[in-house]
């Protein structure tokens, strides 16, 4: 598909068929990652794969109430990994990496038929702790993955000009 028609009908999934997400699929989203642009190419990012309903489950307790993510078969914990980046104030580039990292995630999935959500209600720790997380790695976002068991009605967006500035 068409990369800005992709954008356009990308929706956030929340419902999943139980089918898992095809390895060769997976790998092709982890590919996509690798291509992101990050700060220095420090790639400060690292990614978790969880699979499996007691990971999955677990993964849900350590959100803000999102019980339908253990419903999803497959999801990525994308990580700051701060100590890659070697520029000063390296949580903040990490963070931007991190973000890319997920949202090319995000989009790649949906490229591939699948759908996926970003979560970022969760408790870093606790998630940490679900994934067993390296030292210093802490999770920004939790990306749920699989077939759409739903077909979800587009949010409403501001136009253009509600957030376009003209710099005179
Ligand atoms: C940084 C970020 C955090 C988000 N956190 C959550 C979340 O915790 N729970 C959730 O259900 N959706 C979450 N979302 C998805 C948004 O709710 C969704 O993108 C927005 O409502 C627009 O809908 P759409 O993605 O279908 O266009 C998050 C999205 C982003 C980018």
């Amino acid at each position: 598909m068409e990369f800005l028609q992709l954008l356009h009908q990308r929706h956030s999934v929340r419902r999943y068929q139980p089918q898992p997400v095809p390895q060769e699929l997976v790998s092709q989203i982890l590919e996509a990652i690798r291509t992101v642009p990050t700060a220095g190419n420090f790639q400060a990012y690292q990614v978790y794969v969880v699979r499996g309903p007691e990971r999955m489950q677990q993964l849900a307790a350590a959100t803000f109430d999102h019980g339908w993510v253990a419903q999803a078969p497959l999801a990525l914990v994308i990580c700051t990994d701060a100590a890659r980046c070697q520029y000063d104030g390296p949580e903040h580039w990490a963070l931007q990496d991190a973000s890319i990292a997920t949202t090319i995630a995000h989009m790649a999935a949906a490229s591939l038929g699948l759908g996926s959500c970003w979560v970022g209600a969760f408790v870093p720790q606790k998630l940490a702790e679900v994934i067993h997380a390296a030292e210093g790695y802490i999770p920004l976002a939790l990306l749920t993955i699989g077939y759409a068991d739903e077909q979800p009605q587009s949010m409403p967006r501001r136009d253009v000009a509600e957030f376009v500035h003209e710099v005179e």
